[in-house]
């Protein structure tokens, strides 16, 4: 039988064991996925056994998407581009990394029929699913992108790497059409200190975080008139990617998929 795994710290989270051990037996895969909770100093040992085919791919997330780059032999150009992989493939004798969170969040704003073309864009955060982000954003031709993090070095570094970005303060909420959630502010419950009195109608709020289903930020844009959506389906499409990687079969994206990962 064949292993997949999901790589992180912390893991017990992760609804991606839930997610491709459905579409597995859906498909009639005689194949196992389960999460995994690693030190930084297992992650080598871990990868080998792929190169060894002890077990035959995982997908990465936090803390280690950058981290498990040096131990592979090539990278996709979208994991080139981010410096982030969260799918590991073996094939022809080669560890791949992928990045699958890019065509994730694409396919997600796809099937939601947003238009992003000409649009202004604000994300608040500056961390690891961000460079994903803007790849898949630049795809769709924003007008612009303009990123707020509190730590304004990090906001700088993302500019050295992707230089059409701009960058304002922390707290400042400058005219856009599209706002996305990608701090991890709101897993926990917290709120962000948006000024508001600036934001009109007709905005998307955008939050990465699926769990909770609505976050404070969320219920904000909500409460304002404005369009929502949470990261769910950008989920389930970086899964479905690596699960089309790995398998060589789409899976479904049904209602059932859906309430499958409904938890609150
Ligand atoms: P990492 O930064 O290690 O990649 P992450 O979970 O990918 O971790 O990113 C966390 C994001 O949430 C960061 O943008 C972080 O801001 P900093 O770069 O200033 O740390 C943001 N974040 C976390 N807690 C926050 C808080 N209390 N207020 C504002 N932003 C916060």
């Amino acid at each position: 039988m064949k292993k997949y795994f999901v790589i992180g710290n912390p893991i017990n989270h992760s609804l991606s064991p839930k997610l491709h051990n459905y579409w597995l037996k859906q498909n009639n895969i005689n194949a196992v996925y389960e999460k995994i909770k690693l030190e930084e100093d297992e992650i080598e040992n871990f990868i080998l056994k792929i190169k060894k085919q002890e077990i035959n791919g995982c997908n990465v997330t936090v803390p280690f998407k950058k981290i498990v780059i040096p131990y592979l032999d090539s990278l996709s150009l979208e994991a080139k581009q981010t410096k982030s992989v969260n799918t590991i493939c073996f094939n022809d004798g080669q560890l791949i990394g992928h990045n699958t969170d890019i065509f994730g969040f694409q396919k997600a704003i796809n099937s939601l029929n947003y238009k992003i073309q000409n649009k202004k864009i604000l994300i608040l955060g500056a961390g690891g699913v961000v460079p994903s982000l803007i790849v898949a954003l630049n795809k769709m031709e924003p007008s612009e992108i303009i990123i707020s993090n509190r730590t304004s070095k990090k906001a700088e570094d993302l500019k050295i790497q992707f230089n059409q970005i701009n960058i304002v303060s922390w707290g400042e909420v400058p005219d856009f059409d599209m706002i996305i959630n990608a701090t991890s502010l709101g897993l926990n419950n917290e709120t962000i200190d948006l000024n508001t009195s600036k934001i009109g109608k007709d905005k998307f709020f955008y939050d990465v975080i699926y769990n909770p289903k609505e976050t404070n930020f969320l219920k904000l844009g909500k409460k304002m008139g404005n369009q929502t959506e949470n990261g769910k389906l950008m989920f389930i499409y970086q899964a479905f990617e690596a699960f089309r990687l790995w398998h060589g079969v789409e899976p479904s994206v049904s209602e059932k998929i859906l309430k499958l990962l409904d938890h609150d």
